[in-house]
């Protein structure tokens, strides 16, 4: 039985994000779609024919998502980014196995796992494609460039292991100052001239930022993630990409009531109406992925308007003010993402009222959240090709534009008010 709640995505989107993409690519590039936390909340089950058609490859994390994608039936090459430490054996191991079982390509951070990864390989008869990843400066896995040509060179002479790959990952590639990623990009190439040759290995490094602002990273291989659904890294790219996103949300009105000037709403009694007002329950709360940090500055989309959210957020309801709202009734959709990229409710300015990135608002959707593929959108106006806005990142930017459409603050809001902090 489907929850109310329902994630519609675009095949249109995803197809024309993913041409988009490989338009910027040189002939012969493969495109390598990170499909990782569940297509980045988008769920992967319903897009993995889509993504899967536009791409040459796939990426996740862990093994486990690798092993469901292949369950799933897809048959092409599917990278598990996490480099698992074998050498310490026990579930590590058990892991290494499944994923050669499914012929899942492995990544390798360390010379101390080369041997056992080999030893379980033989047993198994398989002859895994490993990829070396490299540290260059995100800090985070991978060997030190200084020691990658020893672990490349102990996979190169470990039989049953065949060297397929070998990459870095940028940091701070989506920055307007590319400093950072140059000097990771360069400490790359050295690592890639010590280790020549390397025919029939693939060098990969470029996230989505690096395929907008760094075409010459794009080597054999790219790794684009949020691009794909539609958002853009960052807003400080010189050549974003023309992409648009893949997502809307909807839920139906499941109940209309009036409510007396004077009442409270929700929990804590946070907000309460200065008018007579008709109210809508809306199924879908910070259960699903809609952060409570959003009260008093959200609205959605019903009958064609924007109907604030009164109170706070709940685990499974909101309650939207449909005072103004011409004709509402239950059983109506409201909007609760939009898929315009200028509307107040769309992913990067719910991203930029909370603080954080169009990775985490779609990172965090629900499992009540059913996902239904749909030819494409009804969008009012075709979206600009370099939308502007802004959000917050894990840094403190330089960001050149704040544009993004403002969801009315508490204090700006005529018809109800926030009666405590
Ligand atoms: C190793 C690796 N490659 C590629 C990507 C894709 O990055 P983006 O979604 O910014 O394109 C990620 C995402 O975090 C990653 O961890």
């Amino acid at each position: 039985m489907e929850h109310y709640l329902r994630a519609e995505l675009s095949r249109r989107a995803v197809t024309q994000n993913l041409r988009v993409i490989r338009s910027r690519l040189p002939a012969g590039c493969r495109l390598c779609a990170v499909v990782k936390a569940d297509a980045y909340g988008h769920g992967l089950s319903a897009l993995l024919a889509t993504i899967a058609a536009g791409a040459d490859a796939l990426a996740v994390a862990t093994v486990p998502e690798a092993l469901a994608i292949r369950q799933a039936g897809y048959e092409g090459p599917i990278l598990a980014t996490m480099a698992y430490g074998v050498s310490t054996g026990g579930e590590a191991l058990d892991i290494a196995a499944e994923a050669m079982r499914c012929r899942i390509d492995i990544t390798l951070a360390a010379a101390a796992d080369v041997m056992p990864l080999a030893k379980l390989a033989g047993r198994l008869k398989a002859r895994p494609d490993v990829h070396v990843k490299v540290d260059t400066g995100m800090g985070r896995s991978g060997v030190a460039p200084a020691d990658a040509p020893e672990l490349v060179a102990a996979v190169r002479s470990a039989a049953p292991l065949h060297l397929a790959g070998i990459y870095t990952h940028f940091a701070a590639s989506d920055e307007f100052d590319k400093s950072h990623a140059n000097q990771q990009f360069a400490r790359f190439q050295r690592v890639l001239r010590k280790v020549q040759p390397l025919t029939g290995v693939l060098r990969h490094a470029a996230n989505s930022a690096a395929v907008a602002d760094m075409p010459h990273t794009a080597l054999d291989m790219v790794r684009p993630g949020i691009s794909i659904y539609g958002y853009p890294p960052s807003w400080e790219l010189a050549s974003p990409l023309p992409v648009r996103p893949i997502l809307r949300l909807v839920a139906p009105i499941v109940q209309i009531k009036s409510l007396a000037a004077g009442s409270t709403c929700g929990y804590g009694s946070l907000s309460r109406i200065t008018r007579d007002s008709r109210v809508g329950i809306v199924p879908g709360g910070y259960g699903d992925g809609i952060s409570r940090q959003l009260a008093g500055r959200y609205a959605v989309g019903v009958n064609g308007k924007m109907a604030p959210v009164l109170g706070r957020i709940s685990m499974d309801q909101i309650i939207v003010d449909l005072t103004d709202v011409a004709g509402a009734h239950v059983g109506q959709t409201a909007e609760l993402i939009s898929p315009d990229p200028a509307a107040p409710n769309s992913v990067a300015n719910l991203a930029r009222i909370l603080g954080t990135i169009p990775y985490e608002v779609t990172c965090r959707l629900g499992r009540r959240v059913t996902y239904k593929v749909v030819s494409d959108f009804d969008l009012p106006a075709p979206p600009p090709a370099n939308t502007t806005g802004s959000f917050a990142s894990d840094t403190q930017r330089q960001t050149p534009t704040v544009n993004a459409t403002e969801v009315p603050s508490p204090a700006d809001a005529v018809h109800h008010e926030v009666v405590k902090a």
